[in-house]
């Protein structure tokens, strides 16, 4: 990639449109720091995105999140999906350990998965389920 430039507003969304190949995902990797940047500059927040060290970039995880394109790939075939959204609440230490699973819960039930899919498996579900999970 070369040459990209733009802003991001809180509240905005922003879709990238280019052929197949032409580096969108490349893009997004970058800015997440899954990809080493060879050079340029990002900033989230007014605070630079490529320098920051190890603290600041798991801070900077909580908020900047990737949905991979694939996410059959993506979602770990031997967990359950209420063990699978706990995880970063864990990592991230977000909310009190008792109320995680709520949490999560109520996420699911927001994304039209009732409670019952807690404890179901990746392949149980249809595409577009598994793409919200
Ligand atoms: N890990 C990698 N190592 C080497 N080259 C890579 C790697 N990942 C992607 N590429 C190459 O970088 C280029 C951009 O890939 P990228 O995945 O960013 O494309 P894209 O715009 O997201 O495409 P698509 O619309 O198909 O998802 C492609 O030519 C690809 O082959
Ligand atoms: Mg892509």
């Amino acid at each position: 990639m070369d040459g990209v430039s733009f802003d991001l507003r809180s509240g905005e969304t922003l879709g990238i449109v280019g052929e197949s190949g032409s580096g969108k995902s490349t893009t997004g990797k970058t800015l997440l720091r899954l990809t080493k940047p060879t050079g340029g500059s990002a900033r989230y927040r007014g605070r630079a995105v490529f320098g920051s060290d190890t603290r600041e970039l798991r801070d900077f995880r909580r908020r900047a999140q990737m949905v991979f394109q694939d996410p059959y790939s993506s979602l770990n075939p031997r967990k359950r999906l209420g063990d699978i959204l706990t995880e970063p609440l864990v990592i991230h230490q977000i909310g009190a350990p008792d109320q995680r699973q709520d949490r999560v819960v109520e996420m699911m039930r927001k994304l039209g998965l009732r409670t019952g899919f807690f404890y179901r498996y990746p392949h149980e579900l249809s595409g577009g389920q598994r793409q919200r999970i």
